[in-house]
């Protein structure tokens, strides 16, 4: 049984936790920044990294207690170096290479999107390659054909704002809040979703792309109009959310025949107006829907550790000099999206 210590702190999340080979998390420990960034209503990575180097030790010593481990019973340390907040992504790094150094314990260098294209395996043991991965979070909305570790097609990517900044945004076009996800789906909830005339961007395009800076503009709009209700326009944006997403991952499958499911994950993964569509639609091509649950869909430190564990055991380790990166897509070989901005 191999044990992996997991660290993740690239984004406004700190985490550490305790993954083994069996797929037990044996314990895992996470602070989030919410309430530093609220005011903000953003992230401010300042901000973040010195709340990262704050906490990330004794959540650390709080992981190993709980699981009744010392660093010397760790297989390896995996890190995530990359891609996100620099300064955050150093903060994590750093410390995994120092102890890794400390008790000559290998290092495990994780892209964060590997963490979360992996996590659906951590969940659910029959999951097999290749499969089809839509990621949308925060940062990042992609779809992917998995075919094993370090193995990855990018089919498609957003041109311009990622599906779950576009929620952020929206959120903060409404007042909703932050974070965003979560306000707009509560206030969804509560309204009409064809209440809203919005645009759907790419649908129907030939390229499974997305593009959602559109949409963020056409709610500002309506939002200006002063003619619809709060509630009503977040339930209309999250109708074309849906929409889109479902309408471009139905592009993606008719280019993967060969995927057994379709596999989601990141942050806005949490959505479940998204996950039911998804699920449909898995059902209406004849494959597997694979979500793992919540806390393993928004940042954590377990899918780091898990993607330690898949990396480790294919011999993937890391010499101690390997550099934090901000930018670290997960197939470097993808062609840029036609009218991308700098961000894809
Ligand atoms: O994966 P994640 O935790 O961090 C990144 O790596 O970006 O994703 C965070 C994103 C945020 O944009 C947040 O608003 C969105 O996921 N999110 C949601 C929901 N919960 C979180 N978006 C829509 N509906 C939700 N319920
Ligand atoms: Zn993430």
């Amino acid at each position: 049984m191999t044990l992996i210590l997991g660290i993740e702190s690239s984004c406004d999340e700190t985490a550490a936790a305790l993954v083994t080979s069996t797929r037990d998390v044996l314990a895992h420990k996470l602070a989030t920044q919410e309430v530093t960034h609220r005011p903000y209503g953003g992230v401010v990575p300042e901000l973040a990294a010195r709340a990262h180097v704050e906490v990330l030790v004794p959540l650390i010593e709080a992981a190993l207690a709980e699981a009744g481990v010392s660093l010397n019973d760790v297989d390896a340390i995996a890190a995530t170096a990359g891609p996100g907040l620099i300064g955050g992504v150093m903060v994590g790094l750093v410390t995994a290479k120092a102890l890794c150094h400390a008790v000559g314990t290998p290092l495990v260098a994780v892209n964060h999107l590997e963490g979360h294209a992996l996590s659906p395996r951590l969940a659910d043991a029959t999951l097999e390659y290749p499969y089809l991965l839509l990621l949308v979070s925060g940062g990042h909305c992609q779809l992917l054909r998995v075919m094993g570790v370090g193995r990855y097609q990018r089919l498609a990517t957003t041109i311009d704002d990622a599906a779950g900044e576009a929620f952020d945004k929206t959120a903060k076009i409404l007042g909703l809040g932050f974070p965003g996800g979560p306000a707009v789906e509560r206030a969804a909830h509560a309204g009409n979703p064809k209440a809203v005339p919005l645009p759907r961007p790419l649908k129907g395009s030939d390229e499974p792309h997305f593009s959602f800076a559109g949409l963020k503009s056409a709610v500002l709009r309506a939002h200006q109009e002063q003619r619809y209700a709060v509630v009503d326009i977040a339930a209309s944006f999250q109708a074309a959310v849906v929409d889109c997403l479902i309408d471009r991952t139905k592009r993606a499958l008719d280019r993967s025949d060969d995927v057994t499911a379709l596999v989601v994950a990141g942050g806005v993964a949490a959505n479940k107006s998204i996950r039911a569509a998804l699920e449909a639609l898995a059902m209406a091509r004849g494959v597997r829907f694979v979500a793992p649950p919540l806390w393993l869909c928004t940042d954590n430190a377990a899918m780091i550790g898990w993607a330690g564990v898949e990396r480790f055991e294919a011999g993937l380790t890391d010499a101690l000099d390997v550099p934090a990166r901000p930018r670290w897509p997960l197939d470097p070989d993808a062609e840029k999206a036609r009218g991308a901005g700098v961000k894809a």
